[in-house]
């Protein structure tokens, strides 16, 4: 067997397209599991809202591991994108609290860490935000119940400017994520 290719996937505390994108995770680990290693990292927020979705086993049965952040350089994730060991880099779904940061510069977490200092040495940095465009999102609760959540002009803004850099492709959509592995095969 050919030796794999090592994929980030990062995910943060974000409840908004939280259900659909573990399902596409489980669907694209089978598919190319020949041609993909695909590394799971959380952010610690990521870890509380899959406990609060109870989405923590459904990872665990998909994965053998995940590594969750312990602070920005650790694990040590933006290095070794760095060094071109990752094919590319997807977070998904993306809080707006990193794509704010990402596109501030703000490099303080283990995600904004790795997607900042990869766009310095082309690794392509895919992201997904929860907050795409300015209006009002429904959203599911924990348990089970909408809320309905207003999209913010500066949190649209925010995902403009990514839209803007090198290297780095915003989408809106978990069905759009088989596209991206499809690109990379
Ligand atoms: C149950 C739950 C659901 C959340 N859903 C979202 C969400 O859909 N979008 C978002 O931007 N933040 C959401 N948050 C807030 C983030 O988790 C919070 O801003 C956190 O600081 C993000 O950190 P991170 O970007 O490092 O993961 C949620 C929080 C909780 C507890």
């Amino acid at each position: 067997m050919s030796k794999r290719r090592k994929i980030a996937w990062g995910i943060t505390g974000s409840g908004e397209k939280i259900l659909e994108t573990v399902e596409i995770m489980g669907k694209m680990k089978e598919k190319y599991k020949d041609q993909f290693d695909i590394r799971v990292y959380i952010s610690k927020s990521g870890d509380q809202v899959l406990k609060y979705y109870n989405l923590s086993n459904t990872m665990e049965t998909i994965f053998d591991k995940t590594w969750t952040e312990i602070n920005a350089n650790a694990p040590f994730l933006a290095g070794q994108i760095q060094l071109k060991k990752y094919e590319f880099l997807l977070i998904a779904p993306t809080t707006s609290n990193t794509v704010a940061k990402i596109s501030l510069r703000i490099a303080d977490t283990l995600l904004t860490n790795a997607a900042i200092m990869g766009q310095k040495t082309s690794t392509p940095i895919y992201i997904m935000p929860t907050d795409f465009r300015e209006g009002i999102v429904r959203t599911k609760l924990p348990n089970g119940h909408n809320l309905d959540i207003k999209v913010t002009k500066q949190d649209a803004d925010h995902v403009k400017n990514l839209q803007s850099m090198e290297n780095t492709f915003v989408f809106e959509n978990p069905d759009e994520i088989p596209r991206i592995f499809e690109k990379h095969v």
